[in-house]
Protein backbone atom coordinates (compact mmCIF):
# COMPACT_ATOMS: atom_id res chain seq x y z
CA UNK A 1 0.00 0.00 0.00
CA UNK A 2 1.69 3.19 -1.08
CA UNK A 3 0.89 6.74 1.00
CA UNK A 4 -1.91 7.61 -1.82
CA UNK A 5 -3.74 4.62 -0.93
CA UNK A 6 -2.87 4.58 2.59
CA UNK A 7 -3.93 8.50 3.01
CA UNK A 8 -7.68 7.38 1.40
CA UNK A 9 -8.18 4.19 2.89
CA UNK A 10 -7.48 5.75 6.45
CA UNK A 11 -10.38 8.30 5.68
CA UNK A 12 -12.95 5.64 4.84
CA UNK A 13 -14.38 2.94 6.90
CA UNK A 14 -11.96 0.45 5.04
CA UNK A 15 -10.91 -3.23 7.47
CA UNK A 16 -7.70 -2.69 5.41
CA UNK A 17 -5.93 -3.79 8.25
CA UNK A 18 -6.10 -6.90 8.54
CA UNK A 19 -4.54 -7.91 5.44
CA UNK A 20 -1.49 -5.46 6.03
CA UNK A 21 1.83 -7.47 6.60
CA UNK A 22 3.94 -7.15 9.58
CA UNK A 23 1.69 -5.89 11.81
CA UNK A 24 1.17 -6.46 15.84
CA UNK A 25 -2.86 -7.71 15.59
CA UNK A 26 -4.05 -9.85 18.08
CA UNK A 27 -6.94 -12.19 16.54
CA UNK A 28 -10.04 -10.79 17.69
CA UNK A 29 -13.45 -12.31 18.37
CA UNK A 30 -16.62 -10.13 19.07
CA UNK A 31 -15.73 -11.55 22.93
CA UNK A 32 -11.84 -10.52 22.83
CA UNK A 33 -11.60 -7.68 25.02
CA UNK A 34 -9.77 -4.33 23.78
CA UNK A 35 -6.04 -4.42 25.73
CA UNK A 36 -5.30 -0.51 26.39
CA UNK A 37 -2.73 1.37 28.15
CA UNK A 38 -2.86 5.02 29.54
CA UNK A 39 0.31 7.44 29.40
CA UNK A 40 -0.92 10.52 32.34
CA UNK A 41 -3.34 9.80 35.07
CA UNK A 42 -3.63 13.54 35.89
CA UNK A 43 -6.73 15.28 35.66
CA UNK A 44 -8.04 14.37 32.02
CA UNK A 45 -6.26 11.04 31.98
CA UNK A 46 -8.06 9.58 35.05
CA UNK A 47 -11.40 11.27 33.62
CA UNK A 48 -10.31 8.84 30.05
CA UNK A 49 -9.53 5.86 32.61
CA UNK A 50 -13.34 6.06 34.60
CA UNK A 51 -14.33 5.67 31.26
CA UNK A 52 -12.83 2.83 30.26
CA UNK A 53 -13.05 1.41 33.12
CA UNK A 54 -16.85 1.43 33.11
CA UNK A 55 -16.70 -0.64 29.50
CA UNK A 56 -16.95 -4.22 29.42
CA UNK A 57 -15.26 -4.23 26.33
CA UNK A 58 -12.14 -3.05 27.75
CA UNK A 59 -9.60 -4.14 29.83
CA UNK A 60 -7.38 -1.40 31.19
CA UNK A 61 -3.73 -3.78 31.29
CA UNK A 62 -0.96 -1.31 31.65
CA UNK A 63 -0.66 3.14 33.34
CA UNK A 64 2.20 4.89 33.52
CA UNK A 65 2.97 8.49 35.06
CA UNK A 66 6.01 10.11 37.40
CA UNK A 67 4.02 11.38 40.35
CA UNK A 68 2.63 9.47 42.64
CA UNK A 69 -0.63 11.86 43.57
CA UNK A 70 -1.59 11.05 39.91
CA UNK A 71 -0.95 7.66 40.02
CA UNK A 72 -2.78 7.07 43.67
CA UNK A 73 -5.75 8.38 42.21
CA UNK A 74 -6.04 6.15 39.19
CA UNK A 75 -5.42 3.26 41.15
CA UNK A 76 -7.97 4.15 44.14
CA UNK A 77 -9.95 4.41 41.23
CA UNK A 78 -9.48 1.13 39.28
CA UNK A 79 -10.21 -0.59 42.85
CA UNK A 80 -13.42 1.10 43.34
CA UNK A 81 -14.24 -0.39 39.63
CA UNK A 82 -13.71 -3.79 40.78
CA UNK A 83 -11.45 -4.35 38.23
CA UNK A 84 -8.26 -5.99 37.70
CA UNK A 85 -5.26 -3.78 38.41
CA UNK A 86 -3.35 -2.85 35.59
CA UNK A 87 0.50 -2.58 35.67
CA UNK A 88 2.05 0.41 36.43
CA UNK A 89 5.17 1.96 35.13
CA UNK A 90 6.78 5.25 36.94
CA UNK A 91 10.25 6.79 37.83
CA UNK A 92 11.17 8.13 35.38
CA UNK A 93 10.06 10.29 32.04
CA UNK A 94 10.63 7.35 29.79
CA UNK A 95 9.06 4.47 32.11
CA UNK A 96 5.76 4.56 29.12
CA UNK A 97 8.71 3.60 26.60
CA UNK A 98 9.55 0.46 28.52
CA UNK A 99 5.26 -0.02 28.77
CA UNK A 100 4.69 0.48 25.61
CA UNK A 101 7.42 -1.80 24.47
CA UNK A 102 7.11 -4.50 26.46
CA UNK A 103 2.75 -4.71 27.10
CA UNK A 104 1.38 -6.60 24.37
CA UNK A 105 -1.76 -3.59 23.79
CA UNK A 106 -4.28 -3.05 20.95
CA UNK A 107 -3.96 0.59 22.03
CA UNK A 108 -3.12 3.09 23.95
CA UNK A 109 -4.49 6.56 25.27
CA UNK A 110 -2.03 9.79 26.23
CA UNK A 111 -3.09 12.29 28.36
CA UNK A 112 0.22 14.40 29.07
CA UNK A 113 1.60 17.55 29.06
CA UNK A 114 1.42 18.39 24.94
CA UNK A 115 4.85 18.64 24.70
CA UNK A 116 4.97 14.92 25.59
CA UNK A 117 2.37 14.01 22.92
CA UNK A 118 4.70 13.68 19.62
CA UNK A 119 7.08 11.78 21.12
CA UNK A 120 5.00 9.82 22.60
CA UNK A 121 2.72 9.08 19.90
CA UNK A 122 5.54 8.35 17.74
CA UNK A 123 7.38 6.00 20.57
CA UNK A 124 3.94 4.44 20.62
CA UNK A 125 3.80 3.62 16.79
CA UNK A 126 7.69 2.41 16.49
CA UNK A 127 6.75 -0.04 19.62
CA UNK A 128 4.11 -1.89 17.06
CA UNK A 129 0.99 -0.11 18.47
CA UNK A 130 -2.07 -0.03 15.65
CA UNK A 131 -4.16 2.94 17.43
CA UNK A 132 -3.00 5.39 19.01
CA UNK A 133 -5.49 8.09 21.32
CA UNK A 134 -3.93 11.17 22.05
CA UNK A 135 -5.32 14.01 23.72
CA UNK A 136 -5.67 17.21 21.97
CA UNK A 137 -2.62 18.54 20.01
CA UNK A 138 -0.35 16.12 18.65
CA UNK A 139 2.97 18.10 18.89
CA UNK A 140 4.33 22.21 19.53
CA UNK A 141 5.99 22.72 15.86
CA UNK A 142 5.07 22.60 12.54
CA UNK A 143 7.60 19.68 12.01
CA UNK A 144 6.50 17.68 15.05
CA UNK A 145 3.44 17.14 13.19
CA UNK A 146 4.53 16.45 9.82
CA UNK A 147 6.70 13.85 12.11
CA UNK A 148 3.33 12.15 13.68
CA UNK A 149 1.55 11.96 9.80
CA UNK A 150 4.57 10.31 8.62
CA UNK A 151 5.03 8.15 11.25
CA UNK A 152 1.51 6.93 11.16
CA UNK A 153 1.53 6.22 7.71
CA UNK A 154 5.12 4.28 7.72
CA UNK A 155 3.52 2.55 10.28
CA UNK A 156 0.15 2.38 8.82
CA UNK A 157 -1.57 3.11 11.91
CA UNK A 158 -3.97 5.20 12.99
CA UNK A 159 -3.87 8.45 15.54
CA UNK A 160 -6.83 9.63 16.98
CA UNK A 161 -6.58 13.37 18.46
CA UNK A 162 -9.30 12.77 21.12
CA UNK A 163 -11.27 16.14 20.24
CA UNK A 164 -14.44 15.81 22.41
CA UNK A 165 -15.97 19.32 21.58
CA UNK A 166 -16.44 17.40 17.73
CA UNK A 167 -19.23 15.04 19.58
CA UNK A 168 -21.04 17.88 21.96
CA UNK A 169 -24.60 17.57 21.83
CA UNK A 170 -25.67 20.84 20.23
CA UNK A 171 -22.51 20.48 17.84
CA UNK A 172 -23.49 17.37 16.50
CA UNK A 173 -27.18 18.57 16.22
CA UNK A 174 -26.39 21.13 14.00
CA UNK A 175 -24.05 18.73 11.98
CA UNK A 176 -27.20 17.32 11.55
CA UNK A 177 -28.90 20.27 10.13
CA UNK A 178 -25.92 21.30 7.68
CA UNK A 179 -26.20 17.35 6.31
CA UNK A 180 -29.56 17.87 5.46
CA UNK A 181 -29.12 21.51 4.39
CA UNK A 182 -31.15 23.38 6.85
CA UNK A 183 -28.32 26.36 6.43
CA UNK A 184 -27.87 26.75 2.82
CA UNK A 185 -24.46 26.43 1.55
CA UNK A 186 -22.26 27.46 4.31
CA UNK A 187 -20.13 30.54 3.72
CA UNK A 188 -18.84 31.31 7.17
CA UNK A 189 -18.04 29.62 10.11
CA UNK A 190 -16.59 30.50 13.71
CA UNK A 191 -15.18 29.28 16.86
CA UNK A 192 -12.39 29.01 19.38
CA UNK A 193 -11.59 28.16 22.61
CA UNK A 194 -12.83 31.26 25.24
CA UNK A 195 -12.55 30.04 28.55
CA UNK A 196 -10.84 32.14 31.82
CA UNK A 197 -8.16 29.88 32.18
CA UNK A 198 -6.29 32.02 35.29
CA UNK A 199 -7.38 29.14 38.25
CA UNK A 200 -5.98 26.64 35.90
CA UNK A 201 -2.82 28.86 34.81
CA UNK A 202 -2.01 29.38 38.37
CA UNK A 203 -2.21 27.56 41.64
CA UNK A 204 -0.83 26.76 45.08
CA UNK A 205 1.39 23.59 44.20
CA UNK A 206 -1.77 21.38 46.03
CA UNK A 207 -5.11 22.31 44.73
CA UNK A 208 -6.05 21.88 40.85
CA UNK A 209 -7.41 24.97 40.57
CA UNK A 210 -6.82 28.18 41.71
CA UNK A 211 -5.78 29.33 45.92
CA UNK A 212 -2.28 30.79 44.49
CA UNK A 213 -0.79 32.51 42.29
CA UNK A 214 2.29 29.72 41.48
CA UNK A 215 3.18 28.12 37.89
CA UNK A 216 5.76 25.76 36.88
CA UNK A 217 7.85 24.10 39.54
CA UNK A 218 6.08 25.16 42.33
CA UNK A 219 2.63 24.62 40.37
CA UNK A 220 0.48 21.23 40.28
CA UNK A 221 -1.22 19.87 37.45
CA UNK A 222 -1.76 22.08 34.66
CA UNK A 223 -0.17 25.19 36.33
CA UNK A 224 2.79 23.20 36.45
CA UNK A 225 3.30 22.97 32.27
CA UNK A 226 0.96 24.71 30.79
CA UNK A 227 1.20 28.66 32.13
CA UNK A 228 5.16 28.16 30.80
CA UNK A 229 3.06 28.14 27.21
CA UNK A 230 1.39 31.50 27.90
CA UNK A 231 5.11 32.56 29.31
CA UNK A 232 7.05 31.77 26.24
CA UNK A 233 4.85 31.56 23.32
CA UNK A 234 2.56 33.98 21.02
CA UNK A 235 -0.49 32.12 18.95
CA UNK A 236 -3.47 30.49 19.05
CA UNK A 237 -2.56 27.76 21.96
CA UNK A 238 -5.86 25.89 22.12
CA UNK A 239 -7.37 25.97 18.49
CA UNK A 240 -9.00 22.13 18.24
CA UNK A 241 -12.12 22.40 20.24
CA UNK A 242 -13.02 25.19 18.19
CA UNK A 243 -11.69 23.90 15.11
CA UNK A 244 -12.66 20.32 14.90
CA UNK A 245 -16.79 20.89 15.01
CA UNK A 246 -15.90 23.32 12.13
CA UNK A 247 -13.71 21.17 9.85
CA UNK A 248 -16.45 18.46 10.08
CA UNK A 249 -19.14 21.06 9.24
CA UNK A 250 -17.17 21.85 6.09
CA UNK A 251 -15.48 18.33 5.28
CA UNK A 252 -12.12 19.88 5.86
CA UNK A 253 -9.30 16.95 4.47
CA UNK A 254 -12.43 15.12 2.74
CA UNK A 255 -13.52 17.19 -0.36
CA UNK A 256 -12.50 21.08 1.16
CA UNK A 257 -8.85 22.17 2.95
CA UNK A 258 -7.67 24.98 4.64
CA UNK A 259 -5.71 27.04 2.28
CA UNK A 260 -4.52 30.35 4.03
CA UNK A 261 -4.03 31.51 7.82
CA UNK A 262 -3.02 34.69 9.81
CA UNK A 263 -3.54 35.55 13.47
CA UNK A 264 -3.76 38.72 15.39
CA UNK A 265 -2.54 39.06 18.95
CA UNK A 266 -3.73 41.75 21.48
CA UNK A 267 -1.10 42.87 24.16
CA UNK A 268 -0.72 40.36 27.24
CA UNK A 269 -2.07 41.92 30.94
CA UNK A 270 -5.11 39.39 31.86
CA UNK A 271 -1.97 36.95 33.74
CA UNK A 272 0.04 39.79 35.05
CA UNK A 273 -2.89 41.47 36.26
CA UNK A 274 -4.25 38.49 37.77
CA UNK A 275 -0.76 37.59 39.94
CA UNK A 276 -0.94 41.66 41.01
CA UNK A 277 -4.34 41.22 41.93
CA UNK A 278 -3.82 37.76 44.07
CA UNK A 279 -0.21 37.83 44.76
CA UNK A 280 0.35 40.97 45.30
CA UNK A 281 2.75 43.12 43.47
CA UNK A 282 5.91 42.07 44.91
CA UNK A 283 4.96 38.42 44.30
CA UNK A 284 8.58 37.00 41.93
CA UNK A 285 5.29 35.89 39.45
CA UNK A 286 4.57 39.57 39.26
CA UNK A 287 7.87 39.80 37.72
CA UNK A 288 6.90 37.29 34.75
CA UNK A 289 6.71 38.23 31.45
CA UNK A 290 3.73 36.29 29.40
CA UNK A 291 4.18 36.37 26.11
CA UNK A 292 0.76 35.47 24.98
CA UNK A 293 -1.60 37.77 24.14
CA UNK A 294 -5.07 37.94 25.95
CA UNK A 295 -7.40 37.74 22.61
CA UNK A 296 -5.86 35.68 19.88
CA UNK A 297 -7.80 35.93 16.51
CA UNK A 298 -6.99 33.64 13.63
CA UNK A 299 -8.71 33.56 10.06
CA UNK A 300 -8.78 30.79 7.82
CA UNK A 301 -10.06 30.33 4.11
CA UNK A 302 -10.90 27.30 2.55
CA UNK A 303 -10.46 26.02 -0.68
CA UNK A 304 -14.14 25.66 -1.60
CA UNK A 305 -14.53 29.94 -0.60
CA UNK A 306 -15.48 29.73 3.37
CA UNK A 307 -13.92 31.82 6.07
CA UNK A 308 -13.19 30.66 9.51
CA UNK A 309 -12.51 32.75 12.62
CA UNK A 310 -10.74 31.33 15.65
CA UNK A 311 -10.75 33.26 18.89
CA UNK A 312 -8.10 32.08 21.92
CA UNK A 313 -9.07 34.58 24.72
CA UNK A 314 -8.00 32.16 28.31
CA UNK A 315 -6.40 35.15 30.38
CA UNK A 316 -9.60 37.25 31.42
CA UNK A 317 -12.50 37.03 32.93
CA UNK A 318 -15.30 35.81 30.87
CA UNK A 319 -17.92 33.10 31.29
CA UNK A 320 -17.08 30.00 28.84
CA UNK A 321 -18.46 30.06 25.57
CA UNK A 322 -16.32 28.42 22.44
CA UNK A 323 -18.51 31.06 20.43
CA UNK A 324 -19.49 29.10 17.33
CA UNK A 325 -21.66 30.19 14.39
CA UNK A 326 -22.10 28.65 11.74
CA UNK A 327 -23.55 30.33 8.88
CA UNK A 328 -25.04 29.74 5.41
CA UNK A 329 -27.14 31.15 2.54
CA UNK A 330 -30.65 30.21 4.98
CA UNK A 331 -29.40 30.84 8.05
CA UNK A 332 -27.25 30.37 11.10
CA UNK A 333 -26.88 28.83 14.37
CA UNK A 334 -24.95 31.04 17.13
CA UNK A 335 -24.09 29.42 20.35
CA UNK A 336 -23.96 32.36 22.72
CA UNK A 337 -26.98 33.79 22.64
CA UNK A 338 -28.33 30.14 22.01
CA UNK A 339 -30.09 31.02 19.20
CA UNK A 340 -31.17 29.90 15.51
CA UNK A 341 -32.23 31.57 12.22
CA UNK A 342 -33.38 29.86 9.37
CA UNK A 343 -34.96 32.24 6.55
CA UNK A 344 -38.33 31.00 6.23
CA UNK A 345 -39.03 28.73 8.56
CA UNK A 346 -38.24 30.75 11.49
CA UNK A 347 -41.21 32.06 13.34
CA UNK A 348 -40.47 35.68 12.85
CA UNK A 349 -38.45 37.32 10.22
CA UNK A 350 -34.88 39.13 11.36
CA UNK A 351 -35.87 37.18 15.01
CA UNK A 352 -34.04 34.58 16.71
CA UNK A 353 -35.71 31.15 17.43
CA UNK A 354 -34.65 29.59 20.66
CA UNK A 355 -32.01 27.17 19.66
CA UNK A 356 -33.16 24.54 21.60
CA UNK A 357 -36.32 24.24 19.38
CA UNK A 358 -34.14 23.39 16.52
CA UNK A 359 -31.49 21.68 18.51
CA UNK A 360 -34.46 19.07 20.04
CA UNK A 361 -35.94 18.29 16.65
CA UNK A 362 -32.24 17.70 14.50
CA UNK A 363 -31.06 16.20 17.78
CA UNK A 364 -27.91 13.34 16.41
CA UNK A 365 -28.81 9.79 15.85
CA UNK A 366 -25.32 8.98 18.05
CA UNK A 367 -26.83 11.04 21.05
CA UNK A 368 -30.46 9.33 20.43
CA UNK A 369 -29.31 5.95 20.90
CA UNK A 370 -26.16 6.43 23.36
CA UNK A 371 -27.33 9.04 25.95
CA UNK A 372 -28.29 6.79 28.55
CA UNK A 373 -24.57 5.81 28.43
CA UNK A 374 -23.22 9.27 28.54
CA UNK A 375 -24.85 9.47 32.00
CA UNK A 376 -21.94 10.79 34.51
CA UNK A 377 -19.12 11.64 31.26
CA UNK A 378 -17.09 14.32 31.67
CA UNK A 379 -18.48 17.59 29.84
CA UNK A 380 -21.72 16.92 29.99
CA UNK A 381 -21.17 13.65 28.65
CA UNK A 382 -19.45 14.33 24.88
CA UNK A 383 -16.64 12.33 26.37
CA UNK A 384 -18.29 9.48 25.96
CA UNK A 385 -18.64 9.66 22.51
CA UNK A 386 -14.72 10.14 21.80
CA UNK A 387 -13.43 7.00 23.97
CA UNK A 388 -16.41 5.08 22.48
CA UNK A 389 -15.70 6.42 18.99
CA UNK A 390 -12.19 4.90 19.84
CA UNK A 391 -12.44 1.61 21.37
CA UNK A 392 -15.11 0.64 18.46
CA UNK A 393 -12.64 1.89 15.82
CA UNK A 394 -10.49 -1.13 17.55
CA UNK A 395 -13.08 -3.52 17.92
CA UNK A 396 -13.92 -3.20 14.02
CA UNK A 397 -10.06 -2.93 12.91
CA UNK A 398 -11.00 0.05 11.15
CA UNK A 399 -10.08 3.44 10.61
CA UNK A 400 -10.76 5.78 13.49
CA UNK A 401 -13.91 8.55 12.48
CA UNK A 402 -10.95 11.36 13.22
CA UNK A 403 -7.78 10.65 11.85
CA UNK A 404 -3.71 11.34 11.88
CA UNK A 405 -4.94 13.93 8.61
CA UNK A 406 -7.68 15.72 11.10
CA UNK A 407 -5.60 15.98 14.46
CA UNK A 408 -2.04 17.61 12.08
CA UNK A 409 -4.86 20.27 10.49
CA UNK A 410 -6.45 21.71 13.80
CA UNK A 411 -3.44 21.27 15.68
CA UNK A 412 -0.97 22.95 13.21
CA UNK A 413 -2.97 25.55 13.67
CA UNK A 414 -1.15 26.35 16.78
CA UNK A 415 2.44 26.96 15.25
CA UNK A 416 1.28 28.24 12.32
CA UNK A 417 -0.50 31.21 14.31
CA UNK A 418 2.71 31.96 16.03
CA UNK A 419 4.32 32.08 12.98
CA UNK A 420 1.96 34.78 11.37
CA UNK A 421 2.04 36.42 14.41
CA UNK A 422 5.88 36.56 14.40
CA UNK A 423 5.68 37.74 10.66
CA UNK A 424 3.60 40.71 11.27
CA UNK A 425 0.04 39.03 11.18
CA UNK A 426 1.40 37.63 7.57
CA UNK A 427 -0.91 35.36 5.67
CA UNK A 428 0.84 32.20 5.45
CA UNK A 429 -0.23 29.01 4.04
CA UNK A 430 -2.18 26.12 5.11
CA UNK A 431 0.31 23.30 4.42
CA UNK A 432 -1.72 19.76 3.09
CA UNK A 433 -1.19 17.08 5.21
CA UNK A 434 -3.03 14.55 3.18
CA UNK A 435 -0.87 15.78 -0.11
CA UNK A 436 -3.76 16.36 -2.59
CA UNK A 437 -5.73 13.43 -1.20
CA UNK A 438 -8.50 15.64 0.05
CA UNK A 439 -9.65 15.97 -3.08
CA UNK A 440 -10.65 12.29 -2.93
CA UNK A 441 -11.44 11.46 0.43
CA UNK A 442 -15.09 11.05 1.74
CA UNK A 443 -16.65 12.53 5.20
CA UNK A 444 -16.52 9.83 7.44
CA UNK A 445 -17.16 11.45 11.37
CA UNK A 446 -20.53 10.23 12.86
CA UNK A 447 -22.31 9.21 9.77
CA UNK A 448 -24.64 6.69 11.32
CA UNK A 449 -25.48 5.92 15.38
CA UNK A 450 -22.90 3.49 15.94
CA UNK A 451 -20.20 5.45 17.38
N1 LIG B 1 -10.29 17.50 25.77
C1 LIG B 1 -10.49 18.12 26.91
O1 LIG B 1 -11.59 18.53 27.23
C2 LIG B 1 -9.34 18.29 27.84
C3 LIG B 1 -9.53 18.71 29.17
C4 LIG B 1 -8.41 18.82 30.00
C5 LIG B 1 -7.16 18.52 29.51
N2 LIG B 1 -7.02 18.12 28.21
C6 LIG B 1 -5.69 17.77 27.67
O2 LIG B 1 -5.23 16.60 28.33
C7 LIG B 1 -3.81 16.63 28.43
C8 LIG B 1 -3.40 16.46 29.90
O3 LIG B 1 -3.94 17.53 30.65
P1 LIG B 1 -4.27 17.39 32.20
O4 LIG B 1 -5.26 18.44 32.52
O5 LIG B 1 -4.61 15.98 32.56
O6 LIG B 1 -2.86 17.76 32.84
P2 LIG B 1 -2.27 17.24 34.21
O7 LIG B 1 -1.04 18.04 34.45
O8 LIG B 1 -3.32 17.21 35.27
O9 LIG B 1 -1.86 15.73 33.91
C9 LIG B 1 -0.78 15.38 33.10
C10 LIG B 1 -0.14 14.15 33.70
O10 LIG B 1 0.93 13.72 32.86
C11 LIG B 1 1.96 13.25 33.71
N3 LIG B 1 3.23 13.25 32.98
C12 LIG B 1 4.04 14.31 32.66
N4 LIG B 1 5.13 13.86 32.01
C13 LIG B 1 5.03 12.50 31.94
C14 LIG B 1 5.86 11.49 31.42
N5 LIG B 1 7.02 11.76 30.83
N6 LIG B 1 5.46 10.20 31.54
C15 LIG B 1 4.28 9.90 32.14
N7 LIG B 1 3.45 10.83 32.67
C16 LIG B 1 3.82 12.12 32.56
C17 LIG B 1 1.94 14.25 34.87
O11 LIG B 1 2.62 13.72 35.99
C18 LIG B 1 0.46 14.43 35.09
O12 LIG B 1 -0.06 13.54 36.04
C19 LIG B 1 -3.40 17.94 27.79
O13 LIG B 1 -3.14 17.69 26.43
C20 LIG B 1 -4.63 18.81 27.90
O14 LIG B 1 -4.68 19.83 26.94
C21 LIG B 1 -8.08 18.00 27.39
Amino acid sequence: MNRKEFVRTTGMAAAAMAVLPGMKLFARTPETKVRMALIGTGARGVSHLDLLLRRSDVDVVAICDIEPRALQAAKEMVSKSGKTMPEVFTGDNYAWKKMVEKTKLDAVVIATPWEWHKEMIIGSLDAGIKYVGSEVMIGITLEDHWDVVKAAEHHKAHVMMLENVCYRRDVMAVLNMVRQGLFGELIHLQGGYQHDLREVKFNDGVNTYGHGVEFGEKGYSEAHWRTEHSVHRNGDLYPTHGIGPVANYININRGNRFHSISSFSSKARGLHDYVVKKGGENHPNAKVNFKLGDVVTTSINCVNGETVLLQHDTNLPRPYSLGFRVQGTEGLWMDVNKGIYIEGKSAKAHQWDDAKIWLDKYDHPLWQRWSKETAGAGHGGMDFFVIHAFVESIKRQTATPLDVYDAATWSAITPLSERSIELGNQTIEFPDFTGGQWMYRKPVFALGADY
